[in-house]
């Protein structure tokens, strides 16, 4: 063989090898160091090129056509396999994002009232078609409204049936119910006739149980104008139930007291659980209690700017969230305030 031949062989052997190796190549990094071994400048073709200066004249055009001819038949099968791997990743992107646009579309999840919105929106209905107006009270209240106007001074003992949260500023604290807001609606309106509930937040310092929670929810009913009796209170209450329980329901007042009434009573309601037979729910009672009511104190309403010597009123509070307990048979009252979309979902 001569020189020539064993040359041109040689050339021959570097693209043979060249686009074998490059056969094997399945990705683009692989690719990249492909192109640095075969057509880099440290690589076999280029060192061709730079040998040609010690070669023979003669030879030097045939080896230099022939060595750009291996060349550029590398850089064009690279060229081809760039655009391939190229076209192979896209069409793998496009099988990943795959859309069935004939696929069903997937349901939007609806929201739906809480269960003890539900019952509050029902009870301002009914107080509403009986004529009351809603009025709101702040949830974050002063030691005076919570207490002290309600007739229960600083240190007064009945303090103690309600647990407090206090906050760091004197004389501040979360309203532990609803009948401080009693006050404010009577300085806003005196000497006006009022007939308004109070619906909302309340919040006691109570140990957590299936039975308590820190935070509940109350509707205080405050009625004041000229001649307001203690029959109108039992009235408009009994109406009330009914309105809310349905026409059967029969209620009943239990003598009870509270410092910002007199006289004070309690409310039950026939347990709608059993009809008044007994059950776990009323624990065998047939009743349940739903409110505590009384004739405005004086000294209440001499706090709100009526003289209780030609005003009286009557109010009522009442917790939601035991009734609603009861009413869906609910086992834990920590349910309502944990979001737990699978119990919220059931009402
Ligand atoms: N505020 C009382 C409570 O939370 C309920 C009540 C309201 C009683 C109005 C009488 C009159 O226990």
């Amino acid at each position: 063989m001569s020189d020539k031949e064993a040359a041109l062989a040689n050339l021959q052997k570097i693209q043979a090898e060249g686009l074998a190796a490059l056969e094997a190549v399945t990705e683009q990094e692989e690719l990249e160091a492909w192109r640095v071994a075969t057509l880099g400048r440290s690589s076999p073709v280029m060192g061709v090129f730079s040998s040609m200066g010690a070669m023979d004249q003669d030879l030097r055009p045939v080896m230099g056509k022939a060595a750009n001819e291996v060349r550029t038949t590398l850089e064009a099968a690279f060229e081809a396999k760039r655009a391939a791997l190229e076209e192979a990743a896209l069409l793998k992107e496009l099988e990943t994002e795959k859309l069935d646009v004939t696929l069903p579309g997937r349901p939007v999840e609806r929201g739906r009232l809480h269960p003890l919105t539900q019952v509050l929106r029902r009870i301002i209905r009914t107080f509403g078609d009986m004529g009351f107006q809603v009025y709101r009270s702040p949830e974050v209240e002063t030691d005076d409204y919570n207490f002290t106007y309600l007739n229960m001074p600083p240190y007064h003992p009945a303090r103690d049936m309600w647990d407090t949260f206090y906050t760091k500023d004197e004389g501040v604290l979360l309203r532990t119910h609803t009948s401080g807001g009693q006050i404010r609606v009577m300085r806003e309106r005196a000497p006006e006739p009022i007939r308004v509930i109070l619906p909302g937040t309340t919040m006691r310092y109570e140990q957590l149980s299936a039975r308590s929670e820190i935070e509940f929810a109350q509707v205080e009913v405050l009625v004041v104008g000229e001649k307001v009796t203690f029959a109108e209170l039992k009235g408009t209450l009994e109406d009330f139930a009914k309105r809310l329980f349905g026409e059967e329901a029969r209620t009943r007042l239990r003598p009870s007291h509270f410092p910002f009434t007199e006289p004070s009573a309690e409310m039950d309601v026939e347990c709608f659980v059993c009809g008044g037979k007994g059950c776990g729910v009323c624990k065998e009672t047939g009743w349940l209690e739903i409110l505590g009511c009384g004739m405005v104190h004086p000294v209440v309403l001499e706090n709100g700017g009526y003289d209780p010597a030609r005003y009286s009123g009557f109010a009522a509070g009442m917790g939601i969230d035991r009734s609603t307990l009861m009413r869906y048979r609910i086992d834990d009252i920590r349910h309502f305030r944990n979001n737990d979309i699978r119990f919220l979902r059931q009402f």
